[in-house]
Protein backbone atom coordinates (compact mmCIF):
# COMPACT_ATOMS: atom_id res chain seq x y z
CA UNK A 1 0.00 0.00 0.00
CA UNK A 2 1.47 3.47 -0.84
CA UNK A 3 1.52 6.24 1.60
CA UNK A 4 -0.49 9.10 0.39
CA UNK A 5 1.45 12.63 -0.21
CA UNK A 6 2.45 14.60 2.52
CA UNK A 7 1.05 12.32 5.36
CA UNK A 8 3.07 10.54 7.91
CA UNK A 9 2.51 6.61 8.04
CA UNK A 10 2.59 5.10 11.56
CA UNK A 11 3.51 1.58 12.59
CA UNK A 12 2.45 0.37 15.95
CA UNK A 13 3.58 -3.18 17.36
CA UNK A 14 1.97 -3.62 20.62
CA UNK A 15 2.05 -6.47 23.46
CA UNK A 16 5.13 -8.40 21.81
CA UNK A 17 5.87 -10.30 25.10
CA UNK A 18 9.22 -10.75 24.79
CA UNK A 19 11.15 -13.90 26.47
CA UNK A 20 14.50 -14.45 27.68
CA UNK A 21 15.60 -16.71 24.76
CA UNK A 22 14.29 -17.13 20.93
CA UNK A 23 13.08 -20.37 21.69
CA UNK A 24 11.11 -19.68 24.56
CA UNK A 25 7.11 -19.58 24.75
CA UNK A 26 4.02 -18.11 26.61
CA UNK A 27 0.74 -19.73 26.69
CA UNK A 28 2.70 -22.25 24.30
CA UNK A 29 3.34 -18.93 21.88
CA UNK A 30 6.66 -18.69 20.13
CA UNK A 31 6.44 -14.77 20.99
CA UNK A 32 9.52 -13.26 19.52
CA UNK A 33 8.65 -15.87 16.25
CA UNK A 34 5.44 -13.84 15.94
CA UNK A 35 6.81 -10.66 16.37
CA UNK A 36 9.11 -11.28 13.49
CA UNK A 37 6.77 -12.29 11.85
CA UNK A 38 4.11 -9.84 11.99
CA UNK A 39 6.60 -7.07 11.55
CA UNK A 40 7.81 -8.27 8.18
CA UNK A 41 4.21 -8.66 7.13
CA UNK A 42 3.56 -4.66 8.11
CA UNK A 43 6.84 -3.54 5.76
CA UNK A 44 6.07 -5.37 2.97
CA UNK A 45 2.47 -4.19 3.14
CA UNK A 46 3.32 -0.38 3.35
CA UNK A 47 5.75 1.70 1.90
CA UNK A 48 7.80 4.55 3.80
CA UNK A 49 6.49 3.61 7.56
CA UNK A 50 7.93 6.81 8.85
CA UNK A 51 7.72 5.90 13.02
CA UNK A 52 7.58 2.56 15.15
CA UNK A 53 5.54 2.93 18.08
CA UNK A 54 5.49 -0.21 20.36
CA UNK A 55 2.93 0.31 22.97
CA UNK A 56 3.98 -1.63 25.46
CA UNK A 57 4.53 -4.74 27.21
CA UNK A 58 7.48 -5.14 24.96
CA UNK A 59 8.63 -7.70 27.07
CA UNK A 60 7.27 -10.79 29.04
CA UNK A 61 10.79 -11.51 30.87
CA UNK A 62 12.32 -8.25 31.54
CA UNK A 63 15.74 -8.49 30.81
CA UNK A 64 18.85 -7.57 29.17
CA UNK A 65 18.52 -9.78 26.51
CA UNK A 66 14.66 -9.27 25.46
CA UNK A 67 15.33 -5.44 25.08
CA UNK A 68 18.65 -6.20 23.31
CA UNK A 69 16.55 -8.49 20.78
CA UNK A 70 14.34 -5.85 19.80
CA UNK A 71 17.05 -3.41 19.37
CA UNK A 72 18.62 -5.76 17.48
CA UNK A 73 15.55 -6.17 15.27
CA UNK A 74 14.96 -2.59 14.81
CA UNK A 75 18.58 -2.28 13.91
CA UNK A 76 17.99 -4.31 11.23
CA UNK A 77 14.61 -2.05 9.90
CA UNK A 78 16.64 1.04 10.47
CA UNK A 79 12.77 3.26 10.84
CA UNK A 80 12.76 5.42 14.06
CA UNK A 81 11.15 3.98 16.59
CA UNK A 82 9.44 4.88 19.93
CA UNK A 83 8.35 2.55 22.98
CA UNK A 84 6.67 2.85 26.28
CA UNK A 85 6.25 0.69 29.36
CA UNK A 86 3.16 -1.77 29.68
CA UNK A 87 2.70 -3.68 33.00
CA UNK A 88 4.98 -5.94 32.43
CA UNK A 89 8.19 -3.92 31.42
CA UNK A 90 10.84 -2.41 32.88
CA UNK A 91 10.54 1.20 31.95
CA UNK A 92 14.04 2.07 33.70
CA UNK A 93 16.01 -1.09 31.79
CA UNK A 94 14.16 0.04 28.51
CA UNK A 95 14.85 3.78 29.07
CA UNK A 96 18.49 2.00 29.55
CA UNK A 97 19.21 -0.38 26.48
CA UNK A 98 16.46 1.17 24.11
CA UNK A 99 18.47 4.19 23.56
CA UNK A 100 20.19 4.79 20.43
CA UNK A 101 19.93 6.91 17.12
CA UNK A 102 16.88 4.47 15.72
CA UNK A 103 15.20 3.30 19.01
CA UNK A 104 13.90 5.23 21.92
CA UNK A 105 11.92 6.07 24.68
CA UNK A 106 11.31 9.64 23.88
CA UNK A 107 7.99 10.60 25.25
CA UNK A 108 7.30 13.42 22.51
CA UNK A 109 7.81 13.25 18.94
CA UNK A 110 7.38 16.18 16.88
CA UNK A 111 6.95 15.02 13.05
CA UNK A 112 5.53 17.27 10.26
CA UNK A 113 2.13 18.94 11.50
CA UNK A 114 1.82 16.18 14.26
CA UNK A 115 3.21 15.85 17.74
CA UNK A 116 2.65 12.01 18.91
CA UNK A 117 3.13 11.68 23.14
CA UNK A 118 4.03 8.39 24.52
CA UNK A 119 2.83 8.03 28.15
CA UNK A 120 3.60 5.69 30.73
CA UNK A 121 0.71 3.77 32.69
CA UNK A 122 2.77 1.90 34.47
CA UNK A 123 2.26 1.15 38.44
CA UNK A 124 4.75 -0.65 39.65
CA UNK A 125 3.95 -4.08 40.71
CA UNK A 126 0.34 -3.88 39.66
CA UNK A 127 -1.40 -5.08 36.47
CA UNK A 128 -3.64 -2.24 36.20
CA UNK A 129 -2.88 1.29 34.98
CA UNK A 130 -3.08 4.80 36.35
CA UNK A 131 -1.95 8.53 34.47
CA UNK A 132 0.18 10.11 37.30
CA UNK A 133 0.07 13.49 38.35
CA UNK A 134 3.29 13.97 37.21
CA UNK A 135 2.70 12.35 33.65
CA UNK A 136 -0.79 14.25 33.23
CA UNK A 137 0.83 17.21 33.44
CA UNK A 138 3.43 16.66 31.47
CA UNK A 139 0.53 15.56 28.52
CA UNK A 140 -1.30 18.85 29.47
CA UNK A 141 2.84 20.82 28.79
CA UNK A 142 3.05 18.90 25.31
CA UNK A 143 -0.20 20.15 24.41
CA UNK A 144 0.07 23.50 25.35
CA UNK A 145 3.87 23.69 24.22
CA UNK A 146 2.65 22.67 20.65
CA UNK A 147 -0.97 24.32 20.10
CA UNK A 148 -0.23 23.92 16.41
CA UNK A 149 0.67 20.20 16.15
CA UNK A 150 -2.51 17.59 15.80
CA UNK A 151 -1.50 14.93 18.35
CA UNK A 152 -1.50 11.23 18.84
CA UNK A 153 -1.59 10.21 22.19
CA UNK A 154 -0.12 6.62 23.07
CA UNK A 155 -0.48 4.66 26.02
CA UNK A 156 -0.59 0.76 27.07
CA UNK A 157 -3.23 0.64 29.32
CA UNK A 158 -7.15 1.47 27.78
CA UNK A 159 -8.72 4.15 29.01
CA UNK A 160 -12.57 2.87 27.63
CA UNK A 161 -14.16 -0.27 28.71
CA UNK A 162 -13.87 -3.35 26.33
CA UNK A 163 -16.25 -5.05 28.44
CA UNK A 164 -14.23 -7.80 28.89
CA UNK A 165 -14.55 -7.55 32.89
CA UNK A 166 -11.64 -9.08 33.74
CA UNK A 167 -9.98 -7.31 31.29
CA UNK A 168 -12.25 -3.65 32.37
CA UNK A 169 -10.26 -4.14 36.12
CA UNK A 170 -6.70 -3.06 34.55
CA UNK A 171 -8.42 -0.02 32.83
CA UNK A 172 -6.58 3.46 33.77
CA UNK A 173 -7.72 4.29 36.67
CA UNK A 174 -8.33 8.17 35.96
CA UNK A 175 -9.42 7.58 32.57
CA UNK A 176 -12.15 10.09 32.81
CA UNK A 177 -9.57 13.09 33.96
CA UNK A 178 -7.43 11.51 31.15
CA UNK A 179 -10.09 12.00 28.79
CA UNK A 180 -11.55 15.46 30.09
CA UNK A 181 -7.61 16.70 30.29
CA UNK A 182 -7.52 15.49 26.12
CA UNK A 183 -10.95 16.87 25.21
CA UNK A 184 -10.16 20.36 26.28
CA UNK A 185 -7.74 20.58 23.37
CA UNK A 186 -9.28 20.68 19.77
CA UNK A 187 -6.01 18.92 18.27
CA UNK A 188 -5.34 16.67 20.13
CA UNK A 189 -7.40 13.67 17.76
CA UNK A 190 -6.20 10.25 18.75
CA UNK A 191 -5.86 8.48 21.22
CA UNK A 192 -4.17 4.42 21.22
CA UNK A 193 -3.75 2.12 22.95
CA UNK A 194 -2.16 -1.71 23.62
CA UNK A 195 -2.63 -4.10 26.66
CA UNK A 196 -6.50 -5.27 25.37
CA UNK A 197 -4.46 -7.57 23.04
CA UNK A 198 -7.95 -7.19 20.30
CA UNK A 199 -9.11 -4.59 18.19
CA UNK A 200 -11.22 -1.62 19.40
CA UNK A 201 -12.13 1.78 17.60
CA UNK A 202 -14.69 4.17 19.45
CA UNK A 203 -14.97 8.20 18.65
CA UNK A 204 -16.14 10.62 21.69
CA UNK A 205 -17.22 13.22 19.98
CA UNK A 206 -14.04 13.83 17.74
CA UNK A 207 -11.60 11.92 19.97
CA UNK A 208 -10.99 8.19 18.18
CA UNK A 209 -9.62 5.78 20.61
CA UNK A 210 -8.11 2.38 18.90
CA UNK A 211 -6.96 -0.47 20.87
CA UNK A 212 -4.22 -2.79 19.10
CA UNK A 213 -3.94 -6.37 18.54
CA UNK A 214 -1.10 -8.33 19.84
CA UNK A 215 1.61 -9.33 17.89
CA UNK A 216 1.23 -12.56 19.93
CA UNK A 217 -1.90 -14.08 21.19
CA UNK A 218 -5.28 -12.70 21.23
CA UNK A 219 -8.23 -12.23 24.36
CA UNK A 220 -11.48 -13.50 23.88
CA UNK A 221 -13.58 -10.31 22.70
CA UNK A 222 -16.44 -9.93 25.52
CA UNK A 223 -15.11 -12.45 28.15
CA UNK A 224 -16.31 -12.44 31.73
CA UNK A 225 -12.80 -14.10 32.93
CA UNK A 226 -9.56 -14.74 31.39
CA UNK A 227 -9.52 -16.39 27.51
CA UNK A 228 -7.54 -16.35 24.68
CA UNK A 229 -9.17 -16.30 20.87
CA UNK A 230 -7.37 -17.84 18.05
CA UNK A 231 -7.34 -14.72 15.89
CA UNK A 232 -4.10 -13.92 14.28
CA UNK A 233 -1.47 -11.84 15.32
CA UNK A 234 -1.28 -8.27 13.84
CA UNK A 235 -0.59 -4.81 13.70
CA UNK A 236 -2.20 -1.37 13.40
CA UNK A 237 -1.18 1.11 10.53
CA UNK A 238 -2.08 4.85 11.15
CA UNK A 239 -1.99 7.11 8.15
CA UNK A 240 -1.85 10.94 9.20
CA UNK A 241 -2.84 13.72 7.19
CA UNK A 242 -1.41 17.43 7.90
CA UNK A 243 -5.32 18.77 8.36
CA UNK A 244 -6.28 16.49 11.97
CA UNK A 245 -7.44 13.57 9.90
CA UNK A 246 -6.77 10.30 9.84
CA UNK A 247 -7.38 6.82 8.25
CA UNK A 248 -5.81 3.20 10.01
CA UNK A 249 -5.68 0.10 8.88
CA UNK A 250 -5.33 -3.38 10.64
CA UNK A 251 -3.33 -6.36 9.60
CA UNK A 252 -3.13 -9.72 10.35
CA UNK A 253 -0.98 -12.60 9.47
CA UNK A 254 -2.74 -15.30 7.01
CA UNK A 255 -1.23 -18.25 9.31
CA UNK A 256 -2.96 -19.28 12.36
CA UNK A 257 -1.21 -19.11 15.70
CA UNK A 258 0.59 -22.30 16.20
CA UNK A 259 0.77 -23.91 19.53
CA UNK A 260 -1.77 -21.87 21.82
CA UNK A 261 -2.31 -23.58 24.82
CA UNK A 262 -5.75 -23.51 26.96
CA UNK A 263 -5.39 -21.46 30.13
CA UNK A 264 -8.02 -20.41 31.83
CA UNK A 265 -5.89 -18.68 34.75
CA UNK A 266 -4.27 -15.79 33.22
CA UNK A 267 -0.39 -15.46 32.20
FE1 LIG B 1 0.03 -7.62 26.98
Amino acid sequence: MTKPSNCLSILQLSDLHILSGPEATLLGVNTAYYFDAVLRLALTTHDEIDLILLTGDLAQDPIAESYNYIVARMAEVGIPCRCLPGNHDDYGLMQTILNNRIISCAKQTVLADWQIICLNSQILGEDGGLLSTQEMAWLRQCLDNEPDKHALIAVHHHCLLTHSEWMDEMMIQNSSEFLQLIRQYKRARLVINGHIHQEQDEVIDSLHVLGAPSTCFQFKPGSKTFGLDETAPGYRLLTLYPDGRFTTYVGRLAERLVGLEEHTDGY
